[in-house]
Formats: structure tokens, sequence, C-alpha cells
């Protein structure tokens, strides 16, 4: 059976440090040059969108390029699942020909069929749940930036029900981070579902109404945008839920520890969830979470199509 990437509660935190290890390895060749390396010779991906994308789309294209397979990547409306042809079928089609599948859906229900059906590795690039590739890509960030994982203070302001905030607390659980997030009792997190998918729970979850005192001497400030894609049609009782309260301004930043670094997944809505003087600040690393989701795809590709034998 395939090793598939759904969420990362399916791995565990020696898996997860080691596919950060791999990351910072492929992005120091990279920096020497050495940007092609053969892994994938002869493979191709096939990467299925049913919502838009720049960052995973261009970042996982070019990590299957680049480690000399070959991506193909389809809409969902190019496909014959945009007339309803079930999941199940397109999933035991596509992996009759792909040596992987790749697919940002709007329900998390499609990938863990497509799972059950394929039988090359499936890859989750964001559902309503999760961004387990996201999440690794922004712990790469933090090793990077503070030199630790452990004992970091992350404060997440904004939806705690959100797919990227979902994932970076299941990684976080399991890799003893303090996570906190703040938003309104409405738009909390299901505390219970969050352990129960950590598993292994070496940090811990910590919930406020107030983003004052979520991200008071926290290590790292994290939002996301306040309507997701999919949540079009809540826009206007979202934002009212959310703003003003819950925007990172540059005044809620400088609650944070000395030296705080400021974080998105993007795209972002400037004036929304972060004002535009946080995110061009020199605290905000925003676009080096964005090159890392390259490096960190290159790892999730090794791990799942070379390194991990399939029984
Ligand atoms: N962060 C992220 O997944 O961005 P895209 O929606 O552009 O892929
Ligand atoms: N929560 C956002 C993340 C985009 C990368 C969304 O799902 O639209």
């Amino acid at each position: 059976m395939a090793r598939h990437l759904l969420c990362l509660s399916s791995f565990s935190r020696e898996e997860i440090l080691e596919l950060i290890e791999l990351a910072i390895e492929y992005k120091r060749l990279r920096k020497r040059g050495i940007r092609f390396t053969r892994e994938l010779e002869g493979k191709t991906v096939a990467m299925i969108f049913e919502k838009p994308s720049t960052r995973t789309r261009a970042s996982f294209a070019v990590a299957v390029y680049e480690m000399g397979g070959q991506p193909f990547v389809y809409s969902r409306e190019e496909l014959q699942l945009g007339r309803g042809e079930p999941v199940k079928d397109t999933a035991r089609t596509l992996s009759r020909y792909h040596d992987a599948i790749a697919a940002r859906v709007f329900r998390h229900e499609s990938l863990e069929e497509m799972a059950a059906f394929s039988s090359v590795p499936v890859i989750n690039l964001l559902s309503d749940k999760a961004h387990p590739l996201q999440a690794l890509a922004d712990y790469m960030t933090i090793l990077e930036k503070l030199g630790r994982i452990e004992g970091v203070k992350l404060a997440f302001v904004g939806d705690g029900t959100d797919n990227v905030f979902r994932s970076l607390a299941v990684a976080g659980l399991k890799l003893g981070v303090e996570v906190r997030v703040a938003s309104p009792p409405r738009y909390a997190p299901d505390r219970g579902e969050l352990e129960r998918l950590a598993g292994e729970v070496r940090g811990c979850l910590k919930v406020f109404e107030d983003p004052v005192e979520a991200v008071r001497g926290a290590d790292v400030v994290y939002t996301d945008v306040f309507v997701s894609m999919g949540q079009e049609s809540e826009r206007g009782e979202r934002l009212k839920a959310f703003l003003p309260r819950y925007r990172v301004t540059k005044s809620l930043l400088e609650e944070a520890g000395k030296g705080a670094i400021f974080m998105h997944c993007l795209p972002a809505r400037r004036g929304e969830e972060v004002d535009d003087d946080v995110i061009e600040s020199g605290a905000s690393v925003v676009f080096d979470q964005a090159e890392n989701r390259l490096h960190t795809s290159k790892a999730v590709l090794r791990f799942l199509l070379v390194d991990t034998v399939c029984s």
C-alpha cells in the first residue's frame, strides 16, 4: 500500500523533523547552484486543482521538474471529475498512469476517497481541513529564523477553524510548540480534535478570545485570511466577527516578544487580517515561507516516492 500525506497526523515527530532536515539540504544545494537532481527521473505526478493556487501550484510543479520528473497539472473542469465522474474512478484511473496524485480540494473527504482508491501516493495540496505542505514550510522557516522549534510560542490570530491553522496546530503539538490561538468564540478551534489528530502531544494549545493576550511575549505572530476559498458566501458575517479586533496591526505586533517574526501563508488581504506596514516590515518572513514551499515539496516527494517502500 502506498503512503499518503493528507494530514500531518499520520507523520511522527521524527518524520516531520526528517522532512525539514531534508528540505534544508535541498535548499543548501540549490543555493550552491545545484538545482537539478534525478530522484524522480521517469516519473510523472498528477496535480489536480479544484481551487486557484499560486505558491502551491508553482512550487510543487517546479519541485517535480527539478527532481527530474514531469508534473501534469489538471483543473477540475478539465477532467471528467468536473462533469460528475466519481473521485474513486478518477483516482483508480490516474494512478494507472502517474506515480503520485496531488490535489487541492474543497472537501477533505475527497482526498480520503482518492487515497482509499489510489495505488500511488496521494498528497494534499490544501483542503478545507488541512494544509500540511504549508505547515512543513512554516516550521522550516521558524527553525531557520529562530534556531529552534521546540518551546517556540506561536500565536495565531484569526480563524481557529482555518485549514492552515489546523495543520500548524497538529504539527506544532507534535513538535513541542506552545500554540496559541485568538479567535471569536464562534471560530474557536476544536481543541479535542486537534489533540487527537496530533496523537503525540509534546506542545500545548492555548485558546484565547483576546488577541493581545495571545500575542503577548510570542516568538511568532501568524495570521491567515478571514474568508478562505469556498467560504465566499459567508464573507459578510465573517468580516463582522473578525474586524477590527483580529487584524494584525503594528501595535498588536509590538505586544510580541523581542525579535518576534510575522508569518502568513499568503495570499494576504492587506487591510483585513493584516496591515500593509506589518507584512512589509522587517519582522515579516512571508516570502521565506513561500520559498520554503519549494524545498519542503521536494522533501515530501523524495520521502513518499523514493524512500518509502510500498508494501
Ligand atoms: N499558501 C498557499 O498555499 O498559496 P497558494 O494558494 O497560492 O497556493
Ligand atoms: N485558508 C486559506 C489558505 C490559502 C492558502 C484558504 O483556504 O483559502
